[in-house]
């Protein structure tokens, strides 16, 4: 099986359930069932972000799903001791260390590594040990890739917002650019022994692109899928992703 055919794996963040949750206070919408409606519906993984403010998930919303569920739990968490401390007590399947703002309304850029690659390297080593698969959330720069490999991770997850933006805004040669640079940083991760995935701002209208990147293994979307659900229902909207990102690697 060449690359380019190989299954692409779609993680769901379900994040955005527990947003409309807190909306009103009370437990529904039930993350838990979004959870179980991805597994159902031939996800490859659920994505969580444990903010620090907890402003969508919640630490029993972490125990609840990981109890809920057989698909690996990806955890999506800042470099912090606290958010160590939980991760190396639920030891998720995965972790994607995130940079993380508290103003900010989702996850702006990606991470610093370049910047913070002695700190990430001690913060990594322990979650390795237990483990769990690092991923870390990086623009598609490739000094960031390299820092990355440095610092020992295992993955690299490329932000695909400036990307997912460019299309939005019909910016047909921006977008090609930041494709580019998506190439490039993918085919260099693979090259230093990591494994790539994308995320951020995708939708139906854009994953296509990003699914044909070779050596992208994992796709995480989150907003746009809880959207869409509103409409059609949770997994009729996992299926047409899936749907979108086949069509992609035919
Ligand atoms: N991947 C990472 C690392 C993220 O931080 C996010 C947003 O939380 C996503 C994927 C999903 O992005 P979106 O919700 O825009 O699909």
């Amino acid at each position: 099986m060449t690359v380019q055919n190989a299954h692409l794996r779609l993680g769901v963040n379900i994040d955005h359930v527990a947003t409309v949750r807190n909306a009103r206070g009370g437990a529904d919408p039930d993350p838990v069932r979004a959870a179980l409606l991805v597994q159902n519906a031939g996800g490859d993984g659920i994505t969580l972000h444990l903010r620090e403010d907890r402003r969508h998930i919640r630490d029993a919303d972490l125990d609840a799903v990981m109890a809920a569920v057989t698909l690996p739990v990806n955890l999506e968490m800042a470099a912090t001791s606290e958010m160590s401390r939980i991760a190396l007590s639920h030891r998720p399947h995965a972790v994607c260390i995130v940079p993380e703002r508290r103003e900010e309304r989702t996850t702006e850029g990606g991470l610093n590594v370049l910047a913070d690659e002695d700190r990430l390297r001690d913060f990594i080593a322990p979650l390795r040990e237990a483990r769990a698969r690092v991923s870390l959330f990086i623009a598609p720069d490739e000094a960031q890739v390299e820092a990355a490999a440095r610092a020992g991770a295992q993955v690299v997850e490329l932000h695909v917002g400036a990307y997912a933006e460019h299309c939005a805004a019909r910016e047909d040669a921006a977008r090609d650019g930041e494709l580019r640079k998506l190439f490039a940083a993918a085919a260099l991760a693979q090259e230093l022994g990591l494994e790539v995935h994308a995320g951020h701002g995708l939708n139906f209208a854009n994953v296509g692109p990003i699914a044909a990147i070779p050596e992208v293994v994992e796709l995480n979307i989150g907003h746009f899928l809880i959207g869409e659900a509103l409409f059609v229902g949770l997994e009729s909207a996992i299926r047409e992703m899936r749907h979108q990102m086949n069509l992609a690697r035919l």
